[in-house]
Order: C-alpha cells, then structure tokens, then sequence
C-alpha cells in the first residue's frame, strides 16, 4: 500500500502504486514501473497521458487567460459551448458548464423539478449519480449507507432494470423526471435493452415528464458514439456530462434543449469555476481530438476486439458498451485486479463483486489489448489467491 498521508482524509481504498507521470496509457512510478492503464482514473483520461494536444491547448489558453468567471463574457467559453452541443445530440442545444457529475446532475435534476412543477424523479435500480445531496438521492442503495442527509430533496421511486411494464407503471403525472445511465457504469458496465430505452423516452413523453440521460461516465465517445443517447437513438431533454469531457482537467456540462434554456433566467443557476476558461480549452481540444482522429472508430474496433479475445482464464462473459465493458469473473473481480496489477495492468471493479471494469483511454490500440489477453490467460486459480 502507498504510504498514507496523515493530512488527507482516509476514505479512499489506495491501490499499492503510486504513479508520478504519464504517456500515452502508460503511467511510471518513482522506481521506473511502468504500469499500462485500462481504467483511466475512473473514466476521465479518454485521451490517455500527456496528449500533445491537451498539453498544448491547456499551456497556450493559461499563458493567455487562465481564469476569469461566468461574471463576464469568454470567446473560449461561447466555443467550447458551441463544440460541445455540435457534439450533443440534435436539438440538445443549449449548454451548462460545471465542475464535475454531481454538479452537473444536481442541475438537471433542479431544471427538471422546476419546469414540470412535480416533485418526484423516478432513478433505475443499481445506478450511480454521485454524492452531492440530489444526485445521491437518485442513486441505488445511497440512502441505507452512505447519504448522510435527513431527508432526500424530492421523492424518488427506483424502476427494476430492464422492466418496461415497471417503469411505465413508476412514470405517472407526478414524475418530474426519469434520470438513467444509458450504460450503467459503477454497476458493472449495465447495458439497458433498446426496447427498454426507447420505452423510457416514449412513457416520459406520455407522462409529460422529463428524460435525464446521466452520461457522465458514457459520455464523449466512451460508447463508440458521441453520447449514449446515439447508441440507443433516443433524445434526452436533459443530458449530463463530465469526466473524459476534460480529458482529466475538472469540468462537466448539463446540454439541454432550448425549450428549458428559454426559461431560466439570470441567478437561477450558477457556480464559480464552472466554464473557466482552461476547462473550455481543453474541452474543445477534446472534442477536436475525438473527430480528427477517429476515436470513435477506434473505440468499436477494440470493444469488438477485447469481447472476441479476452473471454478466457477468469473471464466467463463480457458486458457493457464501446469501451465501457464488464468483464465477469467467477473469482472475486477484485482478486483478478490485484493480479493483474501484478503483472502491471490496471483496471476496475465494480459494485458488482464479480465483475471486473475496463474504462480504458480510448485511443486503446490492438497491442493493449493482446497484452491483457495474454495476462488473462495466464491467470490460475494459484494466481488468483
Ligand atoms: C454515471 C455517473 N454519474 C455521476 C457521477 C459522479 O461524478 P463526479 O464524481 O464527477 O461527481 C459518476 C462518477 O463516477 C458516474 O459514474
């Protein structure tokens, strides 16, 4: 374990690395480890370490402003904004920027409460939201661990996954919003059935309700679409957005469409470092990155090859979309982890105790994941201990 650090607060479970640098999937520790990532820090490094590009947008746009607030008008802000809802899907127009998922999800949910009037948001079972007051109120089992308020801020009924007979009956005229991860990340890579997506969109239209798609983790091409309302072909009212949308500098966005936009006003929402300029920076050169290159190309082609090649030693089955996958494992995920880690490969657990995460930077290529393939195979019942 890495040395514990008595001025921070231990409530992190520490894996024993410590990294001091990075490139390309590549982190190194202070003794030359050279350690190949297939998590990305939950999800946020979607252009692996030390990208030319983000280095470069990031030191260019600090040399030339690097902070200003939402008290006055940026160039780089009314860009990245713009690059941003091109990027959304259509008719997603208008953008919010914030710091992180939480932020982002707290916003839509207080836009969706406001709009409608209603004061009940139906979640899916098993989902993750994050832990601000709101957002962990509409997150699967928060309430009975972790929460830690009196009372949560609006009503939340939790829909069974994959029900459609479920969800209709739970979206009523009482329903603000549904919020849903199109994939579900800390649960173990949970892909939803089209049919049980598209019922979502159709039951929420009838109900007069809002549809949330919390794309915090699936967002910005971890999918092998922009977003995962493309996967799914269906249009949000509200989407939320965050972690690789930096590449690994803090920010995150709430998209939605111009009919909500038109009606909030000055002071109805807010927040300090939300659409600072350095975060505005790199999120157009991630986006910029993501199209040039074709990363979405790339991250179909190696989901495909990680399903078709590493389905073998501890790995019974894959779920999950693009390059947000669930890998299950007989064993303990967390004991196929330490192993690989081992063998200098990281990747995730979940909140499913036997299923394994990859959420690895998505320019991934085939030599990554025939190393994983063959570390994989190598494990054995003795390795896994
Ligand atoms: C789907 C989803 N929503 C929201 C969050 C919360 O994001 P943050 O930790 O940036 O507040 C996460 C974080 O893991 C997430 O996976």
């Amino acid at each position: 374990m890495s040395t514990p650090r008595a001025q921070l607060t231990e409530v992190y479970p520490m894996l024993p690395f410590e990294p001091v640098s990075g490139t390309g999937l590549y982190l190194r520790d202070d003794a030359g480890r050279e350690v190949l990532d297939l998590y990305a820090g939950h999800a946020v490094a979607a252009l692996g370490y030390g990208h030319p590009r983000l280095v470069h947008a990031l030191a260019q746009q600090a040399e030339q402003l690097y902070f200003q607030s939402n008290a006055v008008n940026l160039r780089i802000r009314d860009a990245a904004a713009d690059r941003l809802a091109a990027f959304a899907p259509e008719g997603l127009d208008r953008v919010f920027f914030v710091n992180s998922g939480a932020e982002a999800n707290e916003n839509a949910l207080r836009i969706a409460l406001r709009a409608t009037g209603r004061k009940k948001i139906v979640a899916i079972e098993r989902s993750f939201h994050g832990r601000s007051a709101a957002a962990a109120a509409v997150t699967w089992g928060a309430k009975d661990r972790w929460y830690g308020f009196p009372r949560t801020p609006m009503d939340v009924d939790f829909a069974p996954r994959n029900d459609v007979a479920a969800l209709e009956a739970a979206i009523d005229a009482d329903t603000a919003a549904l919020i849903i991860e199109p994939v579900q990340g800390l649960a173990g890579a949970f892909d939803f059935s089209h049919e049980f997506m598209t019922a979502a969109r159709e039951a929420c239209t009838r109900a007069g309700a809002l549809l949330i798609l919390d794309e915090v983790q699936t967002g910005v091409g971890r999918l092998g679409e922009p977003f995962g309302a493309d996967l799914y072909d269906v249009r949000p009212d509200l989407l939320t957005t965050a972690k690789g949308l930096g590449g690994g500098f803090p920010c995150g966005a709430v998209v939605m469409t111009q009919d909500l936009a038109v009606d909030l006003k000055p002071g109805d929402l807010g927040t300090t470092f939300g659409g600072g300029p350095l975060a505005c920076a790199v999120i157009e050169a991630v986006i910029d990155t993501i199209e040039s290159d074709n990363v979405l190309d790339n991250v179909r082609a190696m989901s495909a090859l990680v399903r078709e090649t590493c389905t073998h030693g501890p790995i019974t089955a894959i779920q999950g979309a693009g390059l947000l996958l669930g890998l299950k494992t007989e064993v303990k995920a967390s004991a196929v982890r330490n192993a690989l880690l081992e063998r200098d490969i990281l990747v995730g657990t979940s909140a499913d105790p036997h299923i394994m995460r990859l959420l690895p930077p998505l320019i991934l290529n085939e030599n990554h994941v025939a190393r994983l393939s063959s570390a994989l195979k190598e494990l054995n019942d003795e390795s896994l201990q």
